[in-house]
């Protein structure tokens, strides 16, 4: 039996027959959103196929130890994700968002300076495939790109140099917290943090301080305790923030539901599956 936490958009979903919306114990298939898996509710499941490339959410090791492949979206929202972190970091320096108010109130006029992008020094924490794609379009904006490994001894010279900050790493032990309070202060005045990848790789009420002092500029589209976002950040004006949509296009959405039926259609055939992580 196939069980889903949620149907998924695009034509491939259609290719699934009868699936069932819910938790099942019968299930040994589990489509989720990176949510956690009751494995103790589910003792014929084999395969938990991420509607998602990142899996913090997930046990790994629950699943290696009960011998449950897990399957994730690698590779198709690199270009999505990428697209939403220059539009934060576009609207955070320039103020897009405050313009946008000011003009809906029926008003006129400079809601302030904002910061140049062209010419200044992106640094960009973690170069996998989404990091590199922002540093591509970065490089259109006439940005100067530094790009540092989480692993890296060098982040606290990158951050200190930076105009911007745009985070690209998963979430996991070695990167919870990353972007410590003492590493935050490193940051310029005036400077502009992103983060599209796990809200808690960033010590999130240190960031909140940051932001309440006005020191720097922030575009969040993911927090520490998805769906809370911190009250302080509501009324800022220096934060832009979205609701985790960084993936959340017609075209990459269908995209990855079709690496998800492809994995499942692979377990089900018994053949190998695409995008296997355990
Ligand atoms: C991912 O794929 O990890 C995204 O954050 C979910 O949209």
């Amino acid at each position: 039996m196939i069980c889903a936490t949620r149907p998924l958009p695009g034509p491939a979903w259609d290719e699934l027959d009868d699936v069932h919306i819910g938790i099942d114990p019968a299930a040994d298939v589990l489509i989720v959103m990176n949510e956690p898996v009751p494995f103790d509710d589910l003792p014929a499941l084999r395969l938990v196929a991420n509607f998602s490339v990142g899996y913090d959410r997930i046990d790994v090791e629950g699943c290696r130890r009960r011998g449950i492949a897990l399957t994730n979206t690698p590779g198709v929202l690199d270009a999505a994700t990428a697209d939403l972190a220059m539009a934060l970091l576009l609207a955070a320096r320039r103020r897009v968002v405050e313009g946008d108010s000011i003009v809906r109130a029926g008003g006129w006029g400079l809601p302030g300076f904002g910061r140049e992008v062209s010419g200044s020094t992106l640094t960009i924490v973690g170069m996998g495939r989404i990091g590199s794609a922002v540093a591509r379009r970065a490089a259109g904006f006439d940005m100067r790109i530094v790009g540092v490994r989480s692993s890296e001894g060098d982040l606290d010279a990158a951050l200190r140099e930076a105009d911007a900050v745009s985070i690209h790493t998963p979430l996991n032990e070695t990167t919870r917290g990353l972007l410590s309070r003492e590493r935050l202060a490193l940051l310029r005045d005036g400077a502009t943090l992103v983060n599209t990848a796990r809200g808690a790789v960033v010590d999130e009420d240190a960031l909140v301080a940051e932001l309440v002092s006005g020191r720097i500029s922030a575009g969040l589209d993911v927090f520490a305790h998805e769906p809370q976002v911190p009250e302080a950040l509501h009324d800022l004006p220096n934060v832009v923030l979205t609701p985790h949509i960084a993936s959340a296009t017609v075209e990459t959405r269908a995209a990855m539901t079709r690496v998800v039926v492809d994995n499942v259609l692979a377990h089900l055939r018994g053949e190998p599956l695409p995008t296997r992580v355990v």
